[in-house]
């Protein structure tokens, strides 16, 4: 039997349900893989965490030269999150052989290569299928089971806490304000929330994913991010009744050899089936060109879903006896502009408030005409002075909506413009 010694570094909420699934499912682990896994140390200060888990206080310490010196760890597993001393400590145990599986999706998005050429160098396995949707077993699904395809799409709700909150503001009819503050009370959101609602998390996981679906590393800059903090409920209620449900999606796409990868709130159609995924579960729709549609759902978050993906990553790191590393067609880390696109398509929902005057709705299709744009359709409701208009619009490229929304935003006769959600089909 393979013995392999696994240390933890932080026993937080991943890391402590890490630590109780290693131990409830020893034994299974153990006959149906033929791994015996012991956790040899675990890195973590605070003491009170590792009583509650009734961990044998002798195997921790705040000091990672523990795990570098004992030859038997094999694997290593992060939890601290952020970027340091996560990042060195990762590189450090790499370059002494040890491999590592992490759910830090920042850091890995981040320092991918660098973490790639030290796992070379050691000889070690790097592992982060929790790094992206917690216990949806995504990344594994993209590298071993996609080989006989062209991936064309990948479309994922990859952030609870904003399914959480645009669900409760589509079902209770609440402001963003309000739900936000529950999520907080909840724990559903942290106090300080800007990493999930203004979309950096999920632009975290899209690199990530998108990296393996195109095997072309996605760096950061070059995914267009915007989050749901200035979502108006209002819009989401007219977005039912065109038959729409609103989605923070996280979205790339291959389309004539170019890469665009994007974060923002969308409409979808009801019918989509990520328009049933509520409340804080998240969900990744995949196309293939040969498979077709693909849907993983499940829960995104929390600690036993995410702990079940890193101990999956660890057992089978466990049994490997040689690593794979990506397969990326740029390998460093200076990803040139060629292979990406500059510009996206989209149906889009504008709402605007004007004064209810004649010659508002000619001035307005006429920036749209010259800028291409066609209408699809257009609704307006009167209130006193003012009406509040809204557009829908046949597919056409963000930069030419942007440029017509210029030209829309100085007619004297528009008040202001409300609102800008892309529509996916
Ligand atoms: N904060 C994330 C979410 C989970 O709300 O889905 C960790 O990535």
């Amino acid at each position: 039997m393979k013995k392999v010694g696994v240390a933890l570094l932080g026993l937080g909420t991943v890391g402590g349900g890490t630590y109780r699934i290693l131990k409830n499912n020893h034994d299974s682990i153990k006959k149906n893989y033929g791994v015996d896994l012991e956790i040899r140390h675990i890195l973590e200060k605070d003491m009170t965490k590792a009583r509650a888990l009734g961990v044998d206080e002798s195997i921790i310490s705040c000091d990672i030269n523990n795990i570098i010196n004992d030859a038997e760890i094999k694997i290593v597993a992060e939890f601290f999150g952020g970027i340091e001393p996560a990042k060195s400590f990762l590189i450090k145990c790499l370059l002494a052989g040890k491999s590592i599986v992490t759910a830090n999706k920042e850091m890995f998005s981040k320092y991918w290569h660098e973490l790639e050429a030290a796992a070379k160098k050691g000889k070690a396995g790097l592992y982060f299928e929790a790094s992206c949707v917690g216990g949806v077993p995504i990344i594994r699904t993209l590298t071993q089971s996609m080989q006989g395809n062209n991936i064309l799409s990948l479309m994922g709700i990859v952030n609870g806490t904003t399914n959480f909150i645009l669900s409760k503001m589509a079902d209770e009819g609440l402001a963003y304000a309000d739900v936000l503050k529950e999520a907080q009370s909840l724990g559903y959101a942290e106090a300080d929330p800007t990493a999930d609602v203004e979309g950096f998390d999920s632009m975290y996981k899209l690199s990530i994913l998108s990296s393996l679906a195109f095997h072309t590393k996605v760096p950061l800059d070059k995914i267009y991010r915007e989050g749901i903090s200035k979502i108006d409920k209002i819009d989401i209620e007219y977005g039912k009744k065109f038959g729409y449900a609103l989605k923070l999606l996280a979205i790339g796409k291959k389309q004539g050899g170019k890469i665009e990868a994007r974060v923002h709130p969308a409409f979808v159609p009801s019918s989509h089936p990520l328009a049933a995924v509520k409340g804080s579960f998240n969900a990744v729709h995949i196309i293939g060109d040969n498979v077709g549609d693909i849907m993983l759902y499940g829960r995104g978050a929390g600690d036993l879903p995410t702990g079940s993906a890193i101990v999956s990553d660890i057992v089978f790191a466990a049994r490997q006896d040689k690593h794979r590393h990506a397969t990326f067609n740029n390998l460093t880390d200076k990803v040139s502009d060629r292979g990406f696109s500059k510009d996206f398509c989209c149906e889009y929902y504008i709402r605007m408030t004007v004064k209810d005057v004649p010659g508002v709705i000619a001035a307005i299709s006429s920036a749209f005409a010259k800028n291409s744009i066609s209408i699809n359709s257009i609704q307006q409701q009167v209130q006193g002075q003012n009406a509040s208009i809204i557009f829908m619009i046949h597919k056409t490229g963000e930069r030419g909506i942007k440029k017509a929304l210029e030209a829309i935003r100085v007619i004297n006769t528009v008040e202001s413009i409300d609102a800008l959600i892309r529509v996916e089909e």
